[in-house]
């Protein structure tokens, strides 16, 4: 350990009614610190949440609870953790997370906030602990395989997520690349359309809509977006099978509406059955003007090989263009082994821009 050990002291955060109130005192601070932290990591804030976007999705919902923490020095937050839990399915995991700011770093605060949440994970009964780290492309030039050979694409060993992950009994399962699109290279996207109309016109169409899935389509929407924990490559993370009904898919909606953002979805239909088999969503917050999130694509698997993720992933790209002119920048997730997803992005334009491991830990 570097440096004095400092007089910290760890917290857990009661979340305010509302953001304004007085009660709000310590979510408004902790909440300007995580911005902190993602502008120390990133440069810029464009993967930060909004304030009300962390408010809104750190309240439990029948699916999932959440509890955070956070260390205070000399009466400052310094550093926050967390200790998500499904409710209805994977009921043996905690994702979990720990970020202190750079200046208190080496101090043994991240440790204490560790141990904290771990504590939180354990007492729930849950034994697969799952966390992430964050890589810019501008650290990641080594592209060294931390501590797990294998792993596609892996992650720099050097940085202090991974270090601090493997002191403490993590191993890297997957490494997702983060990639963002500027929206002006669009000039493959006529010949894109072309080539994927082609190949799905016959035997599929495209619907659209903005937050509401359609009340008719809202069971075919709550069967693929269960195909999402599936039908997703997962490196070696253990992930079961999540339980999706159209009630979850309506609490997700809600959720999303509550943090401020907008959600448009594109859908492609089998037209000889009407079944939905694929889709795409894209979030906007206009807290974050200027920057989209480009967030689940699924193909169903029968379905796969008639070019319907690149048909409905540029019907939604096209909808962002023409309704929402002012966003200049896309950005997405794909796991480095989901060749196909990649290829698709690599295409419309996207280009990497850094890299997520995800790391687990067994604690029983
Ligand atoms: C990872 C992080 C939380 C560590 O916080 P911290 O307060 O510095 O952690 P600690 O002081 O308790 O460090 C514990 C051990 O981790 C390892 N470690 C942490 N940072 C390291 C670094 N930069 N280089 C090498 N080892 C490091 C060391 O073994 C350290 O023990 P030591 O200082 O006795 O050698 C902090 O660097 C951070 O916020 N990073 C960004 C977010 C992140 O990656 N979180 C991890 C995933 S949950």
């Amino acid at each position: 350990m570097t440096g004095q050990v400092p007089d910290f002291s760890i917290h857990e955060l009661h979340l305010p009614e509302s953001m304004d109130g007085p009660d709000g005192k310590d979510f408004r601070e902790l909440s300007s610190v995580m911005d902190a932290m993602v502008l120390e990591t990133w440069g810029n804030l464009e993967r930060a949440s909004s304030a009300q976007a962390r408010l809104a999705g750190w309240r439990d919902t029948p699916y999932e609870v959440s509890r955070n923490f956070f260390a205070r020095v000399d009466g400052i937050i310094v550093g926050h953790a967390s200790c998500s839990v499904p409710l209805k399915d994977n009921v043996h995991t905690a994702w979990i997370h720990v970020d202190v700011l750079e200046g208190c770093r080496r101090q043994g605060i991240g440790t204490a906030l560790l141990r904290t949440v771990e504590g939180i994970a354990a007492a729930q009964g849950r034994h697969v602990l799952q966390a992430h780290t964050e890589h810019p492309i501008g650290f990641a030039r080594a592209r060294a395989r931390a501590g797990a050979e294998g792993v596609p694409g892996g992650v720099p060993d050097d940085g202090p997520g991974a270090a601090f992950c493997l002191k403490h009994g993590y191993t890297l399962e997957q490494a997702s690349r983060f990639s963002t699109l500027d929206m002006d290279h669009n000039a493959e996207w006529a010949r894109l359309e072309l080539a994927a109309h082609s190949k799905a016109d016959a035997e599929y169409g495209v619907l659209a809509w903005t937050n509401r899935c359609p009340g008719e389509y809202v069971d075919h929407m709550a069967g693929l977006m269960g195909r999402m924990s599936t039908d997703t490559p997962a490196g070696g993370l253990e992930i079961e099978a999540e339980a999706w009904d159209a009630a979850r898919v309506r609490q997700l909606e809600d959720t999303t509406l509550a943090e401020g953002q907008t959600a448009l979805v594109a859908a492609a239909q089998h037209r000889r059955t009407g079944e939905l088999v694929a889709y795409t969503v894209i979030y906007l917050d206009p807290a974050k003007a200027g920057v989209a999130e480009q967030d689940d694509t699924l193909v169903a698997k029968p379905h796969r090989g008639h070019g319907l993720g690149m048909l409905v992933k540029l019907a939604n790209l096209r909808r962002l263009q023409t309704e929402y002119p002012a966003v200049g920048r896309v950005m997405t997730f794909n796991a480095e082994e989901n060749e196909h997803m990649l290829s698709i992005n690599v295409q419309l334009g996207f280009k990497p821009a850094g890299y997520d491991g995800e790391w687990q830990k067994r604690i029983k």
